[in-house]
């Protein structure tokens, strides 16, 4: 009871002034708090071990450090990610791609004799893009049956997970919304890993990108856009990123968000398809 008490009270000192500190420094960056607030223990985490890092005790120390070295806001920036993500998450979102978008797209592609192509926004490791390939390849392709390909393009703006997304190596939390038989066709489970095979990984490219910056060439047939800009990007910077998001949309093509995201209401160009899958028109 004593350690408990003891250690709770040492989390609290620890993190004096972590909350204002973020409130006042995410805007600065584009993001905004609210987004962040229930996942403000990764922040924390994170925060405190850069100051551990630099020697530094306290916020007020560190906001000084930030104020003498230049670089030191875009090092804040770089720990400002959260790196949540699943296989298939939000199934119904992903039944809809598959019953709908992706044979819809696939037809409308192959009367245009063209390749239809996605783009995935902030795609972590890897599990929304591929969530796509294994899609594709197994029900509108028939398992590879037919050569029809797609083009995948993921961006993230975390090296790191780039890496990670072409290592494509998984524990079984990550597929745990994944339907048994992708994960039984799809991959090798291995020292209590599960590796996904080659051919899923084959017409899915990684970039790192910042979306507040860059963004991918081209025009898509189908953007995911979920759990990034609209949950932790001030308003401001979500007006304009939607901008340039649908700019990047094909006529007809879709956009999904997360399920309990909100786009801006602006003149955006977009029918809603249902709550989380818009349609350029
Ligand atoms: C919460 S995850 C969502 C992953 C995936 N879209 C999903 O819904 O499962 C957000 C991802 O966006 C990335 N990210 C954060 N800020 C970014 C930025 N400015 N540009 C590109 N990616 C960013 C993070 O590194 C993280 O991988």
């Amino acid at each position: 009871m004593l350690i408990e008490m003891f250690s709770n009270n040492k989390y609290t000192m620890q993190n004096t002034g972590y909350q204002e500190f973020f409130q006042k420094y995410l805007p600065i960056m584009g993001y905004s708090w609210q987004g962040f607030r229930k996942v403000k223990k990764q922040l924390f985490k994170r925060l405190s071990e850069r100051l551990r890092k630099l020697g530094l005790e306290y916020i007020d120390q560190y906001e000084e450090y930030i104020t003498q070295n230049k670089f030191e806001l875009k090092k804040l920036d770089d720990l400002t990610y959260i790196t949540i993500s699943r296989f298939y998450r939000d199934r119904e979102v992903f039944e809809t791609v598959k019953n709908h978008i992706l044979p819809e797209i696939s037809a409308k592609a192959k009367l245009e004799q063209r390749v239809p192509s996605v783009w995935s926004a902030g795609s972590c490791s890897g599990e929304e893009p591929y969530t796509i390939s294994l899609i594709w390849n197994m029900d509108i392709m028939n398992n590879k049956k037919s050569d029809f390909t797609i083009r995948i393009i993921a961006s993230e703006k975390n090296s790191e997970l780039i890496q990670r997304s072409r290592a494509a190596c998984y524990n079984g939390s990550s597929l745990k919304d994944l339907p048994e038989i992708y994960i039984n066709e799809c991959f090798i489970y291995k020292d209590d890993k599960y590796f996904l095979k080659n051919i899923y990984k084959e017409g899915v490219g990684f970039v790192e990108q910042d979306i507040r910056t860059e963004m991918p060439d081209g025009i898509f047939d189908l953007i995911l856009c979920r759990y990034l800009v609209f949950t932790y990007f001030s308003v401001e910077k979500q007006v304009d990123l939607l901008r340039m998001i649908v700019k990047r949309l094909r006529k007809g093509g879709y956009l999904i968000t997360g399920t309990h995201e909100k786009i801006p209401i602006i003149d955006h160009g977009l029918l809603e398809f249902n709550k989380c899958i818009y349609i350029k028109c």
